[in-house]
């Protein structure tokens, strides 16, 4: 039998391989910074933590934007992977539902997570979105599918509405309004509030000055 200490350290090196040279936003780095955020969050919480962190680890293993929209293969595969390491049963369909949970996030869903271990990692993955590392990940998004960073044309007003984003190729700045200044007001626990407020008042300053550099007034 191996000790929690043991899965935890051999999920993490599973995952580190797996994902390592993923490009667009879901790289290890991702992973590591989501997993100490969960941990941050879930040390306010009376909740299970070996839960947590294996689910942290494990969320994102089959996005199913890299494989063709099959939104099952990320749950199948945590369920092999615990399941080799004699996880019990139990535990592995806790984490497979906080991952099938976590994947129902498009359309601006307010998706409800049904246990708070699965809302810990939630509002740990948001946090990874919003602030400084949010800001570079949406620009690195951004590059990786060749959007423009800003273009004032096209303005954020004119995709607000879910349908027209999912189909458009807005720049990047419009991301901000559409989604990363949304996500404060979606946190579940205090902790990730109080995180995700820091963060989304940094965004606000960032975008005062960038427009500002833009306009050549600063
Ligand atoms: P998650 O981390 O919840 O899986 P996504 O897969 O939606 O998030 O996106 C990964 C990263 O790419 C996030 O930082 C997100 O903000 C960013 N991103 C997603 N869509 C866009 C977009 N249209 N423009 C800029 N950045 C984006
Ligand atoms: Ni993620």
């Amino acid at each position: 039998m191996l000790t929690k200490e043991e899965i935890i350290e051999k999920t993490a090196a599973y995952v580190k391989e797996l994902l390592s040279g993923e490009g667009s936003g879901h790289d290890w780095w991702h992973i590591l910074r989501v997993w100490n955020n969960a941990k941050t969050i879930a040390a306010s919480e009376n909740t299970d933590l070996f839960i947590v962190e294996l689910a942290a680890l494990l969320h994102d293993i089959g996005d199913h934007k890299f494989h063709n929209g099959d939104e099952t293969i990320g749950p199948r595969m945590a369920a092999e992977w615990l399941g080799s390491l004699k996880v019990q049963n139990e535990t592995i369909d806790l984490i497979c539902t906080i991952i099938k949970e976590l994947s129902f996030k498009g359309a601006g869903t307010t998706s409800d997570m049904s246990s708070i271990e699965g809302r810990i990692v939630q509002d740990a993955d948001r946090l990874d979105a919003i602030g400084a590392i949010g800001i570079a990940r949406s620009f690195a998004y951004g590059g990786h599918k060749s959007r423009e960073m800003y273009n004032p044309t096209i303005s954020p007003e004119m995709h607000d509405t879910f349908e027209a984003y999912k189909n458009s190729t807005a720049p990047t700045i419009n991301h901000f309004y559409e989604k990363l200044l949304l996500l404060k007001d979606r946190m579940h626990t205090q902790t990730a509030k109080r995180m995700a407020q820091q963060r989304h008042e940094y965004m606000e300053a960032y975008l005062e000055q960038f427009f500002d550099e833009w306009n050549g007034l600063k």
